[in-house]
Parts: C-alpha cells; structure tokens; sequence
C-alpha cells in the first residue's frame, strides 16, 4: 500500500518511543517511573467536570458543535475576558479567535492556512518535535534557529542571517519554553515584532505554558504593540487546568491569520464538542485560584529535584518557567547516552535533549508532572544508584 512521502520526513515521535520502552519494561516487571513527558498527573478541577456533565446532559449539545469552524461564541467570549483579565490583551471574539482542539492542532492549522509550499519557515532549536512535521505536512521546509544557553535560550534575532530572514514566511516559537524553561521578555518580544515586521514573518507564538511561570512576568505576545499586525498566540486549557485530555485551546490575535486557521479548520473537523467548550468557559471564567494551587505544587516538586542535583554535583540556573527542567548532562556523557544510564540504574525516565534538535544535545528534561511519593523514589533512586557526578 502507497503511503505519502512526507512521512518519511518525520522521525518516530519521542514519546512514543520512550512509551514503548516503558511499557517493555513494565512487562519485565519493573517499576518504572516517567519524568519524561509533561501531562498533569492531578485530576481536571471538579466544577469543570461539573460543567461537562452539565452540558453533555444536554441534548442540543449532542449535534455539531455551534459556530463549528470558530468554536462557540460564548467560548470565544470567555477567552477576551480570560486575557483581559490575565493579560490585559484585549480580543475581538468575533474576529481574532477560534476555538481548537489543543494548540498542538493549532499549529498545524496555522501551516495550513498561512505557509505555502516551498516556503523557508523558521523553528527555534532545541524545539516541541510538533513544529517541523506540521512545516512538512505543507511542503515547505523548516529552517532550525538555535537557542543557546548564553542567550538564556532565547533566539539571537541579530544573527539570523538576512538572507535566511528575508526568504522566510512564518516563524514558530514558544515561551516559557519547552523543552528548556526558559521565558521570554518585554525587550524580546519587542525584538520579535520588529523583525517580523521588517521581514514579512507571520509569528506562530505558542503559548500553552504562559501561566507557568516561577521567576518573573507572565507573558502573552500579544500584550506587545504591534504583536496582532504580524502573528497569532496559540494557547491552552490542557497545562493550566490538567485538561490534556480535553482537547481543547485557542488561536488569538491576527484576524487575517485566525480567519485562514478557522478556514483550514471548517474543511478538516467540525470544532470542538460543546459541552467540552461549556466546561472550558467554566475553567477559563472561575479556576484562577487553581492555576495558583497547580504553581505551588510545581514550584515543591521543582525544589525537590533542584535540593538532589545540588547534592549530586549539578551547578546550573534553574528555568524560570514551565514544569520542566532543562539541566546539562554529566561529563562523558550524550543526552541519550545519560538517559540510558539513567534508565538502567534507576528505572527513571528522562527525555533526552537531543530529541528536541541538535541544540539540545548535553542536556536531558526533567517534567515534574509525577506524583510527589512518586518524584521522592525517583530521586531517592538517583542519589543511591547514580550519586555525585562530574562536568
Ligand atoms: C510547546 C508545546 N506546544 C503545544 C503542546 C500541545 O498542547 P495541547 O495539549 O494544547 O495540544 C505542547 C504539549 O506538551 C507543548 O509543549
């Protein structure tokens, strides 16, 4: 059977790898524990539960979802009052958002419906493996732009070379990043819209982690002059309200943009289930204390591990944001290699940085979506099993 070329392009997809792995060795009978991948291991708070069975009870909610391509208005109304309020970004939710399944959907939507085949699209490197298979999937041909710890692994825009930046049509990036934690700033952002403005770039700026912040300032791109002129935010109930499961976010800002997305959207699924969007005005409009709670039990597992790399030798700063930590690997060691070692000493799984781009090769990601007795084995296994090591 004929499939198509383009996944060709496309590595096997980390987790799925590392699921395999885990999985294989769980057979074996042994107990693994995933620092891996980030998905909230604590349940979706119960008045957003509440507000699904709600909805799903509701025999109007059973049919295609209302305003399909766009998601609800009254979503879409809940999300202008949610970066009001949050962000102090004002939103048009007649023109400057649509509903999505996820902003991992989102991204695919903004190649579909603003980058052409052939187009040179810039991706920072160490990056989420989702960028470039959607780059792909368009026929058009992801330029990696490297972060480096120096630059507190932010882009050097001033080194893109202008060749490279005037060939270029869109731009995806992500702060508080994964993989490596790092945040963005006022002067950075101002940078950015400056450069997309001078080189014609539409931003993809995706933002799932905006609200996972542990030194200083939430951003939202769009709170910077200029920002809805060139580009849109991507962003997402699954990492503020434990909804990954869910399936659903939000393109916000450039109406040109989120009129292709939505246009890309109508022709490939049928939006968001409604009473799955009923429960999301819930969170959106009455769960910021949990956003607080989620912080603090981040911001305990985080120290934990920071307390044991400590002791284990590792001298490094911390990432300001995310529920991830990004630390370099031992000497003598590949990202993959000390992964491995890991594994094998411990039963722990980390991710290696390679993974995420060349970039990321001599680091490995920590994700603090584990259960506390859980995270306190792991690194009980780590101080017995690998104890102090060198760089
Ligand atoms: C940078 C980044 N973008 C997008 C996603 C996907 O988020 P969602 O669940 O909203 O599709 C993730 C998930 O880990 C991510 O890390």
């Amino acid at each position: 059977m004929q499939t198509a070329e383009r996944l060709t392009k496309i590595p096997p997809y980390l987790f799925m790898t590392l699921r395999n792995k885990i999985n294989e060795a769980r057979g074996r009978g042994v107990d693994v524990i995933s620092l891996a991948i980030g998905d909230p291991v604590e349940a979706t708070p119960d008045n957003i539960i509440e507000a699904l069975a709600e909805a799903a009870r509701n025999k109007e909610n059973h049919r295609y979802p209302t305003d399909e391509e766009w998601g609800m208005l009254a979503f879409r109304e809940a999300v202008t009052r949610w970066y009001a309020r949050r962000y102090d970004v004002s939103l048009d939710p007649k023109k400057e958002i649509v509903a999505l399944i996820g902003s991992k959907e989102g991204c695919h939507h903004f190649a579909l419906g603003v980058i052409n085949p052939g187009d040179l699209v810039l991706v920072t490197d160490p990056g989420y493996p989702g960028y470039k298979p959607s780059i792909w999937f368009v026929g058009a041909e992801p330029h990696p732009i490297a972060m480096k710890e120096e630059n507190k692994f932010l882009p050097d825009l001033s080194a893109i070379p202008s060749d490279v930046a005037k060939r270029a049509t869109a731009f995806y990036l992500n702060y508080p990043n994964n993989p490596t934690g790092a945040v963005a700033t006022v002067e950075f952002l101002t940078e950015l819209v400056a450069f997309a403005r001078d080189y014609d770039i539409a931003i993809c700026y995706d933002n799932p982690y905006s609200e996972v912040v542990f030194n200083g300032e939430r951003l939202s791109f769009l709170s910077i002059p200029g920002a809805k002129e060139v580009g849109v935010e991507l962003n997402s109930l699954s990492k503020p309200y434990n909804m990954t499961g869910w399936r659903i976010g939000m393109a916000c800002g450039n109406p040109d943009i989120v009129k292709a997305m939505a246009t890309s959207k109508a022709n490939t699924d049928s939006g968001v289930f409604n009473a799955v969007q009923y429960a999301g005005i819930e969170a959106l409009d009455n769960c910021d204390a949990f956003i607080g709670e989620m912080l603090a039990v981040y911001g305990r597992r985080r120290a934990k591990v920071l307390a044991t790399l400590k002791d284990l030798g590792w001298r490094y700063d911390p990432p300001a944001g995310t529920f991830y930590l990004w630390t370099p690997v031992p000497k003598g060691f590949t990202s993959s290699g000390f992964c491995d070692f890991v594994f094998e000493k411990t039963a722990v799984v980390l991710a290696p940085g390679a993974a995420y781009g060349v970039n990321g090769e001599g680091y490995v990601r920590f994700s603090l979506t584990v259960e506390d007795d859980r995270l306190d084995e792991a690194l009980r296994r780590m101080r017995e099993k690998i104890g102090v090591v060198s760089f």
